[in-house]
């Protein structure tokens, strides 16, 4: 049996390289920067197998230059750079990397949160430029985290994982979802909320969801102006979830206290857009799953979903099992 073919898209951890050597013809794509479409398109084109980022789209014009293709792993949990109704019409499954994210990510959001209200980043750029020159009483005032109300939006794994943590700061919490889960209410003392009240209640909002045409621009101008003046809206999802200009203008008048993005719309933000002139505002380049241990761990679900690709049997997690007929 020939080995099959792979193109892995992106520099991944090592371990998770060698996984994937050791049964098929690898080729990488050998640089950090994410590869040109046409060099994605050129590098797919005798492959069996790739694997890729949540850069890289994978859309009909990809399947189309790559005849052979017969698993495609994403490593990330969300999916929306996949054509999945394209690539399940033509049978293919398409992996994602769920769970083994979901602590880390809940650790940035919670960290984006205390920066944004506590003035973290500020005040650290204010040391460093050497501006701070005496302890003031009415300095760097932030908001308290501790026992303040937060509303969570997608009531997912991490959604869940922040709540835990939420727990420990004495919290209220509140989230929406489109489904509700009762167990999980009564097991951490959450409460179920419209929208509409989470967000007219809420010190905090985190959003959880993953981004589909029905949460793309959900926090939009009309939503935000339900907020509290004083609350802080924080995204580690997906960036298109929040209409950045409808942001940038609730910041400005001060219709909300503040925002802290891990993701955002576009992607990157050009260093000249105006929400970056904000001080109320916290901006990281989408590191949410990015501790070394957790990549390790999401790259290896990807080479595990991979290889069972190749080798015809069902992924460990495959976002389109009606692939296999069986739903
Ligand atoms: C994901 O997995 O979808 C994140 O955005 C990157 O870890």
């Amino acid at each position: 049996m020939p080995r099959p073919r792979v193109f892995i898209a992106r520099e991944i951890p090592q371990e998770a390289v060698e996984k994937i050597n050791s049964s098929c013809l690898v080729d990488t794509w050998n640089s950090r920067e994410p590869p040109s479409r046409e060099a994605l398109l050129d590098g797919v084109r005798d492959a069996d197998g790739v694997l890729c980022s949540l850069s890289e789209r994978i859309d009909s014009e990809l399947m189309d230059s790559a005849p052979r293709i017969r698993v495609v792993s994403n490593m990330a949990v969300g999916y929306d750079n996949v054509d999945v109704p394209e690539a399940t019409r033509r049978r293919i499954p398409i992996g994602n990397t769920p769970g083994v994210l979901t602590e880390t990510t809940a650790d940035l959001a919670f960290g984006l949160m205390l920066a944004c209200a506590r003035k973290i980043v500020e005040g650290d750029s204010v040391v460093r430029a050497g501006k701070w020159r005496y302890w003031d009483p009415l300095g760097f005032l932030g908001e308290d985290v501790h026992g303040a109300t937060l509303g969570i939006i997608g009531f997912g794994k991490i959604g869940v994982a922040v709540a835990k943590r939420a727990r420990g700061f004495g919290m209220r919490i509140i989230y929406y979802d489109i489904a509700r889960r009762p167990d999980t209410e009564r097991e951490l003392g959450v409460e179920f909320a419209s929208l509409e009240k989470l967000l007219s209640e809420s010190d905090f909002v985190t959003i959880h969801t993953d981004l589909n045409p029905k949460t793309r621009h959900l926090i939009g101008a009309e939503n935000l102006a339900l907020m509290k003046k004083t609350s802080i809206l924080v995204n580690t999802a997906r960036g298109p979830i929040v209409d950045t200009s409808a942001l940038y203008e609730a910041l400005k008048r001060g219709d909300i206290r503040g925002a802290a993005l891990d993701v955002t719309e576009p992607e990157p933000l050009p260093p000249t857009h105006p929400i970056l002139s904000l001080d109320n505002v916290v901006v990281t380049p989408h590191i949410a799953s990015g501790s070394r241990a957790t990549r390790t761990k999401m790259a290896m679900l990807a080479a595990d979903n991979l290889l069972a690709g190749l080798e015809g049997k069902r992924l460990p997690s495959c976002v389109n099992p009606e692939v296999y007929g069986t739903g």
